[in-house]
């Protein structure tokens, strides 16, 4: 058996543990985590007692408070701010801007005169320092660049910090078993730091990197652990923080920033930005309005037809689902007669943006149908529903919220599914693309 390196032990339910919660984490006994005389792990030792219930509706309390992390589009994602005592991963790419994010909002919450931690076991503390002096930021804020878990999970408990950033989590160790970063070592530091923060009423951020190859083991196994993962995605020139997972508020949830001079700073109108450089009188080029989240969007869709070289034509798909791609290229063809043979087809999302919505379908095959055609669609034209193989226009989820931002952007029309007045609607795909053409 390998050598345990737990010191503590709770005396109620057995669970072990490396630092002296005051509370413990498996059982929530106050005060029954002391010292583990034996230092080893003894099965025959542990008596179980039965497990100890309550009645469901028995049990009240307050909702979790929450407070704002000084980011409109972070508290979004969050569904309305930090939630006291909960774990929050963040994860991406090497270089997306996580530390950079995690800082301003380190800052401000240190700014407003409550305690933060800082953990930087990435970079040294003057990299930080000189990161937060380009972003103007760090009045109060306080570091550590200790990286064993235990300690920062005693500091936790006994000084109660409102925020605690870990940069990353795959700097910290517990015990002296195996390499940082490895599963292990990943898997016991969070789940350390999590009862810690649960126990001090902290709201606790891990960072965890992902390789470009794919997720890295540890991360995967965190996001088991927490209680929200967020990552922030590349898209352009922007930054997308997504929702994967959060027990606070809805998934799928979508914030955008725009990385400057002075760090990440929030883009409250994002259709604006993301419509920004699109071209006018193209064919191929169309917008639809999506949801990402609980966030309307509109987005530029863009196809491009040509003669193929290849046996067997090419579907390149970026920022959609390349299977809905193809079910809509294939209805285009079968149902609408529009010759795809022997074309090699492009479709994308302008931007960068990774749309997972149904909705984009129509504007998906309006793209197509007049990338192939060589027709320009009308500027202010926007296009939503989900096209089903017989060729027919399927409602949507909040199509009143999409076309209130249509409106807002300015567009004219909205075409999509027979739901609402204020859509032009239509049944089916044929009848979409006689509106869309309509006069021309
Ligand atoms: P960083 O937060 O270090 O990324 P991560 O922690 O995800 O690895 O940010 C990396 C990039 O951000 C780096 O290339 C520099 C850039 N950056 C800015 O453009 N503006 C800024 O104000 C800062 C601090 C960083
Ligand atoms: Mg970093």
């Amino acid at each position: 058996m390998a050598r345990v390196a737990t010191s503590y032990v709770c005396n109620e339910c057995g669970a072990k543990s490396p630092a002296p919660l005051g509370r413990c984490p498996r059982c929530g006994t106050w005060g029954s985590v002391t010292e583990d005389e034996t230092h080893a792990a003894s099965p025959a030792r542990a008596k179980s007692r039965p497990a100890q219930t309550t009645l469901l509706l028995g049990i009240d309390g307050d909702a979790p408070s929450r407070f704002s992390s000084g980011a409109g589009e972070v508290d979004r994602v969050l569904g309305g701010g930090f939630v006291d005592g909960s774990a929050v991963l963040l994860t991406g790419e090497p270089g997306i801007g996580k530390s950079t994010l995690l800082l301003q909002l380190a800052a401000f919450t240190a700014a407003a005169g409550a305690d933060v931690l800082y953990v930087a076991g990435e970079e040294s503390p003057l990299q930080v320092r000189l990161r937060a002096d380009r972003l103007r930021v760090g009045e109060g804020l306080v570091l550590t660049r200790q990286t064993d878990a235990a300690a920062v999970a005693a500091y936790l408990v006994q000084r109660r910090p409102k925020l605690a950033i870990v940069d990353s989590i795959q700097t910290m160790t517990l015990g002296d078993d195996g390499v940082p970063g490895g599963l292990a070592q990943v898997r016991d530091s969070t789940a350390v730091l999590i009862a810690a923060a649960k126990e001090s009423g902290t709201a606790l951020v891990l960072i965890g990197h992902v390789t470009k190859q794919g997720t890295v083991a540890g991360p995967k196994v965190v996001e088991h652990m927490v209680d929200a993962t967020l990552s922030l995605e590349s898209a352009g020139d922007l930054r997308v923080l997504r929702s994967l997972k959060n027990r606070f508020g809805a998934t799928g949830e979508v914030g955008v920033f725009e990385m400057t001079e002075g760090g990440l700073k929030d883009v409250p109108n994002p259709s604006a930005a993301f419509l920004a450089e699109r071209p006018i009188g193209v064919p191929g080029s169309v917008v639809a309005a999506v949801m990402e989240g609980q966030r309307p969007l509109l987005l530029e869709v863009q196809a491009l037809a040509s003669k193929s070289p290849y046996a067997a034509p090419r579907r390149v798909v970026q920022g959609l689902d390349q299977r809905r791609v193809d079910v809509v290229l294939a209805v285009l063809e079968r149902r609408l007669g529009l010759p795809l043979d022997g074309l090699d087809v492009y479709v994308n999302v302008a931007g960068g943006l990774r749309v997972t919505d149904p909705g984009a379908d129509l504007a998906v095959a309006v793209a197509a149908y007049s990338a192939v055609t060589n027709r320009t669609v009308g500027e202010s034209t926007a296009l939503v529903g989900e096209v089903g193989l017989a060729g027919e226009l399927r409602s949507v989820s909040q199509l009143g919220r999409r076309v209130q931002e249509a409106e807002r952007a300015g567009f004219d029309q909205v075409v999509g599914p027979r739901s609402s007045e204020r859509v032009r609607g239509v049944g089916t795909l044929t009848e979409a693309l006689a509106v869309v053409w309509e006069g021309s």
